[in-house]
């Protein structure tokens, strides 16, 4: 990809998101589930930066953006840039809005973004998600194993585990199983290798 008239430097791209045991993850415009550790967990790994003078971008489409509750702005050490073809305004507490993922990718390399952002995080929905699989600078995928059956109408999209690896140990990520409110899951990290 070329920015102005350079190579962009490349930034991670990397994917989050709980999967049920169909890989769903959504239904009726909300998640299937609450487990409120879960998503502390899901908080924490985006927010998280190594520079404390960095932001990372997260990048929301437009139906999860506004299923986000209010109460949880503002998220430290974040940008906010919702995918939309038809808004025409910045919704309340984000930062951009962008008509496509090449745009993203460009406002996170291109001043005044380039030197802030450290980690382009894709929270969703599916078809961002399936994007973003296929960005040559995606390497890393964040995916809860829910060990539970819900009715869902929203799916991860299958990707390719010869190219993105599950990894046995993750640092940070704790890798035994979690419980909460009865139900069990697990924390998982597929890796793509350089
Ligand atoms: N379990 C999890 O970890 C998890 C994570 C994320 C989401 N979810 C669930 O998934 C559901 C929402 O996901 P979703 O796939 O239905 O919706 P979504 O991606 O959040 O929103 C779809 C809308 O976003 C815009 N958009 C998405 N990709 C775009 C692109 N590349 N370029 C331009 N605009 C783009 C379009 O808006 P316009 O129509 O305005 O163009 C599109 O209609 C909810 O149920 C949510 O709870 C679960």
């Amino acid at each position: 990809m070329f920015v102005q008239g350079g190579v962009a430097e490349p930034k991670p791209i990397r994917l989050i998101a709980a999967a049920c045991k169909n890989r769903g993850i959504g239904r009726e415009g909300e998640l299937p589930w609450n487990l409120p550790k879960e998503f502390r967990f899901f908080l924490d790994t985006i927010t998280m930066v190594s520079n404390p003078d960095k932001k990372n971008l997260l990048v929301w489409g437009k139906h999860c953006w506004f299923s986000t509750p209010e109460s949880l702005h503002p998220f430290a050490n974040s940008l906010h840039v919702v995918l939309s073809r038809t808004l025409r305004a910045v919704p309340q507490h984000a930062h951009y809005i962008c008509s496509d993922f090449d745009s993203v990718i460009r406002l996170a390399c291109t001043p005044p973004l380039d030197d802030l952002v450290e980690t382009i995080w894709i929270t969703g929905g599916v078809g961002l998600y399936r994007e973003a699989l296929e960005h040559p600078w995606c390497d890393l995928i964040f995916l809860t194993d829910i060990m539970a059956d819900f009715d869902c109408d929203t799916f991860f999209p299958e990707f390719d585990q010869s190219l993105y690896r599950l990894q046995d140990r993750f640092p940070g990520v704790p890798d035994e199983i979690q419980e909460e409110c009865g139900i069990r899951y697990k924390f998982q990290v597929f890796k793509k290798d350089a």
